[in-house]
């Protein structure tokens, strides 16, 4: 990811329901990801947002006695966008797929493909299930139990799918086979994890059929350019979500120039959609395919995917209001492999919150900020002669920096979280040993009080940008405490890159009170 620029996108969410912690899940590794770019320096882009064409929405408002228009703007202003504030999300634009600038941008691609022979009317015969809003092939079928008993389900919904004939236009995907089959070879890390990408290979190496792009029984959608009877098929209208947010097909494409080509951020439920279907939209449109396209793992209840159709959503609301948005971040970031599945306890959350977050660094920057003030008079201590541990932990501060970043590099947010972790682990241990309220005791260690605890608060200054990306509230509350805001600038501006670099806080800077970062939460009150 080492390019002047990075675009991180997360999927655009259905707006049939309100969000629950598997959405928030997504929005917060991208936000992640995006963030710990920001710190590197990295011009960057995050972009989210939600898509409202399509049956499933179309249905979800009948059902509810109003218009699929008014149903996703009562969504989105109620449900979506206080999402993002509720995990503290900074996306830099919210697309949705009702904008005129999206359906403009949808139209230009469609009529520029079609003018250059990639679409072409045909008939259509098949299952499709509304729910996942996708044509399914024999494998993808089951047959149905209990109310469903003789039908074909489909296996993901387990409802009934449903017998599709019609006049659709189709977009010639099959001519794109090879040249997908060339990219996943050549890009081996175009699809990860790798899991996931041996998935998508077996798949195109089947063969690729041509997909149905249109349809003609409803009309919640936007029309085909060119034939006013057929609206776009919702997936091939949410996919362009990620250019037409950067002015696709206008006349100032400069942010499309800036950004293009996105990492891609989805489940792994939709991976399938994002490795496939869209590079080879890209191709035919003569646009660069993605840098990434990482399919994350589920969030699992009682070993399902906790599901908006199967009602085992939990809100991200219930935890953040015990726990705080910090803490939300936290969790998920450090406690699932991103990649891989997990399954979310109250029990867990709440022993490593208590364990890592309160005890481990709230504890620790809290007694560190208290001696300052007790020993130095709430100012940074002079550093004198140092000692091998206190080289120790810088040196291991410039090796984690190192290898967090590397890690970020391949997507592995809970690797890079660890790794910092472990400057928490060795600054309590440093501080242990080092004892400075004993050497506070002696006057002649007043030379060495000073650097230990100097060394400490260095350890400090770096976990506050090291963990700006994840837990952006604390760092910046640490931060302000340290008196780094006046000393050496805003939080957000230090080079994450530098963030070995020893003895950035000058000596004498003035500290101030840090309130408990993470303060006791009654475990019996979480659920
Ligand atoms: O598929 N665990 O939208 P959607 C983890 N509109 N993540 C989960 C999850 C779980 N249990 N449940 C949902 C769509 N997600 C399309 C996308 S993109 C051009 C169009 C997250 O509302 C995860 O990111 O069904 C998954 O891919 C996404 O929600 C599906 O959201
Ligand atoms: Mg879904």
């Amino acid at each position: 990811m080492s390019s002047p620029s990075q675009y991180f996108t997360t999927p655009i969410f259905y707006v049939n329901d309100a969000p629950h912690i598997g959405h928030a899940y997504t929005e917060v590794a991208t936000d992640v990801l995006a963030r710990w770019n920001r710190q590197r320096g990295t011009d960057t882009r995050l972009l989210t947002g939600t898509d409202e064409h399509g049956q499933k929405i179309l249905r979800t408002a009948s059902a509810h006695n109003t218009d699929p228009q008014a149903w996703a703007d009562k969504l989105v202003r109620e449900a979506w966008e206080p999402l993002l504030a509720e995990v503290n999300i900074s996306n830099d634009d919210f697309i949705r797929t009702t904008d005129e600038r999206h359906e403009k941008g949808v139209q230009a691609f469609l009529q520029k493909l079609y003018d250059d022979g990639y679409i072409y009317a045909g008939e259509f015969d098949g299952l499709y299930c509304v729910g996942c809003e996708e044509f399914k092939t024999k494998t993808d079928v089951a047959e149905g139990t209990g109310a469903f008993a003789g039908e074909q389900v489909c296996k993901i919904h387990s409802k009934p799918l449903e017998l599709l004939q019609e006049k659709n236009y189709f977009f010639k995907m099959s001519a794109f086979q090879d040249r997908l089959l060339a990219l996943y070879e050549e890009r081996p890390d175009f699809v990860q994890p790798a899991s996931a990408r041996n998935e998508v290979v077996a798949f195109v190496q089947q063969d690729l059929a041509d997909l149905s792009i249109s349809r003609t029984s409803f009309d919640w959608g936007i029309p085909i350019p060119w034939d006013n009877s057929h609206v776009t098929y919702v997936w091939f209208d949410a996919l362009l979500n990620y250019i037409t947010a950067l002015n696709y097909g206008t006349e100032d494409e400069s942010l499309l120039e800036r950004y293009w080509p996105a990492n891609h951020i989805v489940g792994k439920d939709i991976l399938r959609f994002h490795a496939v279907i869209w590079p080879a939209m890209l191709m035919a449109a003569g646009l660069e395919v993605p840098k990434h396209v990482f399919g994350h793992g589920w969030l699992l209840v009682g070993g399902e995917k906790m599901s908006k159709s199967k009602l085992t959503g939990i809100a991200p609301n219930e935890i953040t209001e015990t726990f705080g948005t910090d803490a939300f971040r936290y969790y998920f970031m450090r406690a699932i492999s991103f990649g891989q599945d997990g399954s979310f306890s109250w029990e867990d959350i709440a022993a490593r919150y208590q364990a890592e977050l309160a005890n481990g660094f709230g504890n620790l920057a809290s007694r560190v900020l208290a001696m300052n003030a007790k020993y130095f008079d709430s100012a940074q201590p002079e550093s004198a002669e140092s000692a091998a541990a206190d080289r120790a932990i810088a040196e291991l501060v410039a090796d984690v920096v190192a290898r967090a970043e590397a890690a970020i590099d391949r997507f592995a947010i809970h690797e890079a979280l660890a790794a910092v972790w472990e400057i928490v682990d060795a600054l309590n241990g440093y501080i242990t040993e080092q004892e400075p309220w004993v050497l506070a005791k002696d006057a002649a260690q007043r030379d060495r009080l000073g650097t230990v605890l100097a060394t400490a608060t260095e350890g400090l200054r770096a976990l506050a940008v090291l963990l700006n990306p994840v837990i952006p509230v604390a760092a910046e509350k640490l931060w302000v405490a340290l008196g780094a805001a006046d000393a050496i600038g805003a939080l957000n501006e230090q080079p994450l890159g530098e963030v070995g670099n020893w003895g950035q806080l000058p000596a004498g800077t003035k500290q101030t009170q840090l309130e408990v970062l993470f303060p006791r939460v009654e475990i019996n009150e979480a659920k």
